[in-house]
């Protein structure tokens, strides 16, 4: 009898190695929401160095204490549960700032004289991480001044990386132009482009999930699969982002990137490791494989939606998106996506993916639903069964993590009747839940110089170049139905019939 794998020794992960982390735009809610509560949930879990360092970099007039307050207020507020004094204590005495303008040369001359005295005082070694949380009109800026400084100069040993944000442009001209400015400066292996969809466990599931069972991955193709629907349903509206939303759009805000993302893990080939080349190889693989629609395909294959005014729960009436703050009252920028492409290739050929995403729905929901091919009916004629539902595999993003496949059951009886049954797996049953803000992975990778969770230049274009008919079409011929979903519905009428028209629904069978 074999062993239970239960009894495997836990696999340990090991400490990052010394670094200094510099974060641009560091007096910002990212750092306070998101990065600082992971790097204290890493220290906790014992994967930071006692060499290491943070230095905020931003235009906000602040003395180091009041910096270092307003840090640990982001640890205080987001962190889960009581916040442990200790940990608070060790990063709050590694924690610096620099106040200055980012096209001021001089500020940048200011963070090399700290880095300096960091590197003896911490031991880092001089291994930097620079973090731009800033709005992607600094990021060139930025690369500029850390390459004119030679803060960005990676020798004798010592490593220094730069980690971007989205938006990678706005356009394929406009990420292959940031990507040429951020090339003049760093080597592509310096660069990290943070998708935070990468650091969701599910996410991170996916590959393990298709690559180490057995039985999935002969039935996962053309041959098996009627068609494949990506959802990434939000219940939240623009909240205070509406200046940069109405320039964003759902297409460009969630497409591209987190939707693509899910969609590639779905649909790659099986890479030959998880080292980052291998994986982005095949990412890139599939992304190249979409066909980009044709104006008529533009037409037929896409629907754009804007929200009204409408009620989240019966007693939650929320505006329409056009009366949000910081949007124009005749806004015609789309807050609901829905989108039907096809993979050109021998895997997915002729197998529709529906992927669709919208602000305002009725509930947060992010999840992939993989439809098998119905079974032949032959056997069933004579009987009671109307019709056989097919198998439907449901792996659940957020926000209940989970995988579930359904089948059919004969009814207990002596008519033969079937039913649709379910089987399922919750991540929070099995494994528990640990809190996390999903950048935990992606900070530690990133100090470990692992890239495999982020972002390459020619995955980053593959995905506008899919996208770029739609915006082109978009734009030359304005939206005239606006707003045409209630908030705290499911998106407008033209949603339900992309699949209806293909004898489908989103949700499936
Ligand atoms: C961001 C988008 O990238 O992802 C937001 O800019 C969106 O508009 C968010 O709300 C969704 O992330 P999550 O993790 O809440 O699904």
């Amino acid at each position: 009898m074999s062993e239970p794998e239960s009894d495997l020794p836990e696999p340990t992960a090991t400490p990052a190695g010394p670094s200094v982390m510099v974060l641009f735009g560091g007096a910002g809610d990212l750092t306070q929401r998101k990065l600082l509560p992971a790097l204290y949930y890493l220290r906790r879990a014992g994967l930071l160095p006692d060499e290491l360092a943070l230095v905020g970099f931003a235009n906000r007039e602040l003395s180091l204490e009041q910096y270092r307050e307003l840090l640990v207020q982001g640890i205080r507020e987001h962190v889960d549960g009581p916040v442990e004094a200790a940990i608070v204590g060790w990063l709050t005495e590694r924690i610096y700032y620099v106040q200055g303008d980012f096209r001021d040369a001089g500020a940048f001359g200011r963070l090399q004289g700290l880095l300096a005295e960091i590197d003896q005082e911490h031991g880092t070694d001089g291994n930097y991480l620079y973090y731009l949380a800033t709005p992607p009109s600094f990021f060139r800026l930025i690369v500029d001044q850390l390459g004119r400084s030679g803060l960005a100069e990676e020798k004798e040993g010592r490593w220094r990386r730069v980690v971007i944000e989205k938006p990678f442009g706005r356009d394929l001209e406009s990420a292959q132009a940031l990507n040429h400015e951020l090339r003049a400066v760093l080597a592509e292996r310096q660069i990290y482009r943070i998708d935070h969809y990468l650091g969701k466990e599910t996410v991170q599931n996916l590959l393990v999930f298709r690559f180490a069972n057995g039985i999935f991955e002969p039935i996962w193709n053309r041959r098996y699969v009627d068609h494949v629907q990506i959802t990434v349903a939000e219940e939240l509206g623009v909240e205070h982002r509406g200046g940069y939303y109405e320039e964003a759009g759902a297409l460009r805000d969630m497409v591209p990137n987190h939707l693509f993302q899910l969609l590639a893990l779905t649909a790659m080939e099986p890479p030959n490791s998880f080292a980052a080349e291998a994986v982005r190889n095949e990412k890139a693989k599939v992304l190249q494989a979409i066909q980009p629609p044709t104006p008529e395909e533009v037409l037929a294959r896409t629907v754009r939606g804007q929200y009204d005014a409408g009620a989240l729960a019966p007693d939650l009436h929320v505006p329409a998106y056009r009366a949000e703050p910081g949007v124009a009252a005749d806004s015609r920028t789309e807050t609901f996506v829905a989108l039907k492409l096809q993979i050109d290739n021998w895997r997915w050929g002729g197998v529709p993916f529906y992927l669709r995403t919208g602000k305002r729905m009725a509930r947060r929901m992010t999840e992939i639903v993989i439809q098998f091919k119905r079974p032949p009916f032959m056997l069933f004629r004579a009987t009671q069964v109307g019709r056989l539902t097919p198998n439907q595999l449901v792996i659940r993003i957020q926000p209940e993590e989970g995988i579930s496949l359904s089948f059919g059951a004969k009814v207990p009886g002596p008519v033969l009747q079937t039913g649709g049954v379910n089987m399922d797996f919750s991540y929070a049953e099995h494994f528990g839940v640990q809190p996390a803000t999903g950048y935990e992975t992606l900070l530690y990778d990133c100090m470990k110089g692992d890239a495999t969770l982020f972002q390459r230049a020619d995955v980053v274009e593959a995905a506008w170049t899919v996208v770029a008919p739609i915006l082109d079409l978009w734009s030359a011929l304005p939206p005239r139905s606006f707003p045409n979903y209630a908030a705290g519905s499911c998106g407008p009428a033209d949603a339900e019939k992309l699949l209806t028209q293909d004898g489908r629904r989103w949700g499936g069978q």
